[in-house]
């Protein structure tokens, strides 16, 4: 392998002088003496894209990162010189471009401030070994700086000191450190002098990172072919590129089915059918919530995809309506390798219409999988995508699955070197054609898409479902995703924690992990340590591989499954705060986990800080890690923080010790939050909501708060059927102020609000609704600070 930053500069071809600019628009041009151009394009005032050849022409500019919906515009865009540089200039940034060799820096256009600036910068290196040019890019780390982001790598959040790849591959048993796994977002974000921007490199060739690992004050990033193609997205604030970046590579195309935010069951493999059943009655005798069961591989006639085992499942369309009236949604998996058997009509479609992906010198690219020897489609072909999309007729229209789990698509060979295609592998790549070490990192995404699209075309009117193992930067927009085959250990926990993080800081929120860990099995503490943290994460679900024991909420015991159902049942009361979060996400991009350092990067505590994050915009957890333990140190990031179990107010700024028995967590809420929470349902839509709760903690000073609903299913919400809510809180020392505005064209079916206030320094003397004077009694519930009142307040004023 070719190291790029060696100090050396053997091997290494560099821009010489800029002889030559021209300027389109927002597009300008910058060709050196040696025939480099480097062009830059305006995309807006803190989103640049820096594109540089070294043969004079560019490439057709193609990418299956970026969405066609990505916001454009700018308010400013001047182009100067001086001695030394051209000079771009917008409404947030400065980009100097140097004369001498195209170096560039960039500047923050309010106080003038370094931001980033280029090392050796843009250098390319012939590649005897595998053709074409590496083409590299270092830039001077600033002091202080740090670094975050980078998709599901199993390690700290700072990435500072490391270096990393990325190549999509099938990780059985991965662990810390383990790299490259399953995806392939090659974005981070880096924070000195508490100013954050962001460096999105779309290449999809194998490609690599270096934050300050070989030469500690040097961070670089190369690729083994195509172009040295990146977008710089300045912030200041570290939320704000990482909303630009998800802007850029896309939001989730549609909000998932508000079930699909529920609780999923899942193992390797429940059959036959009276397995599948066995276990969804459980759920209902035992009283623990659940929506979602899945099929692995064996529901499948020779694990052929498409079809099913008329031996375990010999009449899935009644067996799916049966659960469906349960409450439970069947999920199958679907994986890309297509069995060799002339006999199978997909297989021999496949071949007919000549899908399937091609060796460079002809013949097909053949590959074992679970069904033996396989060809696999050309997901990159658009026609292909379009007949994949079409195989799901059945399957979801007329057998009624809600959702579909691609796996194995890096795409995963078994029993050959490199667990992949080889190389010289063709691909369509949408009519730019290229070979597989282009195509290889965005296989997955493209199949997920495939799937995407024939899910949502068959289960309309109703929402699609997706979950896919592999992916690349904008796959966010078409599947959610798990992190893959992790292992079922107390450190594969904190890596959980770790991933899902990393990806909602990679745009890419909807995630989750196999709880309990998918191979080996867990004891019963490390199964209910890893629900609670599971049940804040935006996709929830157990899986296991199924040989080494079962791994059900009732498999440890009923001191365990009684943990396990309050957390499960925590997380269905939080479903409408969590939806919100999903709306927020899906609307402007908002992670919905926020670690420490994206939600208070002014706080240099929160810079290597891997275990508390923030969920949704309330809520604070921090997961327990370790066998016998009754509580945990932890960090409180700036504010007040209420203990979610006793109310207690933690001032934060500080590490302070919290209790958490094995049937608790460290779980804390904002002052000044308004929580959502619905009835605890055993599915979504068992139960008709007839009362919203809101827990208010009250804070003195102001807060605000959103409730996004909608119909939980289809697509009305586009048309403004939603309900959104806004509320003011404003709190003195002796009273209590909730102004409610809401929008949308949805009516939803309660009428009435259940008001918990928290922490209410005072006695409550009156109550007044929209300015009426309501005697307390007439409105108090139980508990003396509860109360209930109709949902159509505009203001609602608590006085001491
Ligand atoms: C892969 C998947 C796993 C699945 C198994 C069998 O290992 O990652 O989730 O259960 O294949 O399909």
């Amino acid at each position: 392998m070719i190291l790029n930053t060696e100090l050396e500069y053997k091997g290494n071809l560099f821009p010489s002088k800029i002889v030559s600019y021209e300027k389109n628009l927002n597009v300008l041009s910058f060709t050196t003496a040696n025939g480099v151009i480097l062009e830059v394009t305006v995309r807006r005032d803190s989103v640049l894209r820096f594109r540089y050849t070294t043969t004079g022409i560019f490439d057709n500019d193609f990418s299956y990162a970026i969405t066609k919906y990505a916001s454009r515009g700018y308010n400013h865009l001047e182009v100067t010189e001086d001695d030394s540089n051209y000079i771009i200039t917008t409404s947030k940034l400065i980009c100097k471009i140097s004369k001498l060799d195209l170096r560039t820096s960039m500047f923050d256009a309010n106080d003038n401030s370094l931001i980033c600036e280029d090392e050796l910068g843009f250098h390319w290196e012939e590649s005897y070994e595998l053709g074409g040019d590496i083409v590299k890019m270092s830039k001077t780390a600033q002091p202080g700086e740090s670094y975050y982001g980078l998709g599901d790598k199993p390690v700290d959040n700072n990435l500072k000191g490391k270096r990393f790849e990325n190549w999509v591959t099938d990780s059985y048993a991965y662990g810390r450190d383990t790299d490259p796994i399953y995806k392939t977002i090659p974005f981070y974000t880096a924070l000195h002098n508490k100013k954050s921007y962001g460096i999105f490199f779309d290449n999809t060739f194998r490609s690599f990172f270096d934050f300050c690992n070989e030469r500690r004050n040097i961070t670089s990033f190369w690729a083994q072919g195509g172009e040295m193609n990146y977008y710089f997205i300045y912030g200041p604030e570290m939320s704000d590129v990482v909303v630009n970046y998800t802007d850029l590579t896309g939001k989730p195309h549609e909000m998932p089915a508000l079930w699909a935010l529920g609780y999923h069951q899942c193992k390797w493999s429940y059959y036959p059918e009276s397995n599948v059943k066995e276990i969804t009655a459980k759920f209902r005798e035992l009283q623990i919530p659940c929506d979602a069961i899945y099929l692995d591989i064996d529901y499948m006639e020779g694990f052929r995809c498409f079809t099913w085992s008329k031996e375990y499942f010999p009449d899935p369309k009644r067996m799916v309506k049966e659960l469906a009236d349960d409450g439970f949604k069947t999920i199958v998996i679907i994986d890309p390798g297509i069995k060799i058997d002339m006999e199978y009509s997909v297989f021999k479609e496949g071949l007919e219409k000549d899908y399937f992906c091609k060796r460079a010198d002809g013949p097909y690219m053949k590959g074992k999988v679970w069904p033996g020897e396989c060809y696999f489609p050309d997901f990159t072909n658009p026609e292909v995508r379009d007949w994949w999309s079409n195989l799901f007729k059945e399957l979801v229209e007329d057998i009624g699955v809600k959702g579909v789990w691609n796996d194995m698509n890096e795409p995963a060979v078994m029993d050959v070197p490199g667990k992949t295609f080889p190389d010289d592998v063709r691909h369509d790549y949408d009519g730019n054609q290229c070979s597989h070490k282009k195509a290889h990192n965005v296989y997955g995404m493209q199949m997920a898409r495939a799937t995407y699209q024939g899910l949502k075309k068959f289960s309309y009117p109703k929402r699609p479902f997706v979950i896919t193992r592999a992916a690349y930067s904008g796959t966010q927009r078409y599947t959610s995703s798990w992190t893959g085959d992790n292992i079922a250990t107390w450190d594969h926990l904190t890596i959980a924690n770790l991933q899902a993080q990393r990806m909602c800081m990679s745009g890419f929120s909807f995630v989750g992990s196999d709880i309990g860990g998918f191979a080996e099995q867990p004891n019963g503490e490390l199964y209910a340590r890893w629900i609670q943290l599971g049940i804040f994460h935006p996709f929830c679900r157990t899986h296991s591989s199924g040989d080494h024991g079962d791994q059900e909420p009732w498999a440890f015991g009923t001191t365990i499954t009684d943990v396990v159902r309050k957390f499960i049942e925590l997380r269905y009361q939080l479903l409408p705060y969590l939806y919100t979060a999903f709306w927020r996400y899906a609307e402007e991009g908002v992670p919905i986990l926020k670690s420490l350092v994206l939600y208070d990067q002014h706080d240099p505590q929160t810079h290597y800080r891997n275990d508390e994050f923030i969920f949704g915009e309330k809520i604070l957890a921090c997961p327990i890690t370790g066998p016998n333990q009754n509580g945990r140190r932890m960090y409180f990031p700036v504010g007040k923080w209420y203990n979610f179990w006793t109310d207690e107010i933690i001032e934060g700024g500080t590490e302070q010790w919290v209790n958490a028995d094995l049937d608790s967590m460290p779980i804390f809420v904002k002052a000044g939050a308004i929580i959502p929470k619905y009835p605890i349902q055993q599915y979504v839509g068992e139960k008709t909501i007839d009362e919203l709760s809101l827990d208010v903690y009250y804070t003195e000073g102001k807060e605000t708060s959103q409730v996004y609903e909608d119909a939980t299913d289809g697509y009305d919400y586009i048309k403004g059927r939603y309900s959104l809510r806004d509320f003011n809180l404003s709190g003195k020392k002796n009273e209590l102020i909730i102004q409610q505005h809401k929008s949308g064209k949805f009516t939803t079916t309660y009428k009435t609000f259940k008001v918990s206030l928290h922490g209410l320094p005072f006695k409550i003397s009156k109550v007044e609704v929209d300015n009426v004077i309501i005697p307390f009694e007439d409105l108090k519930l139980n508990g003396s600070n509860t109360l209930r009142l109709t949902k159509e307040f505009t203001e609602l004023h608590i006085i001491g």
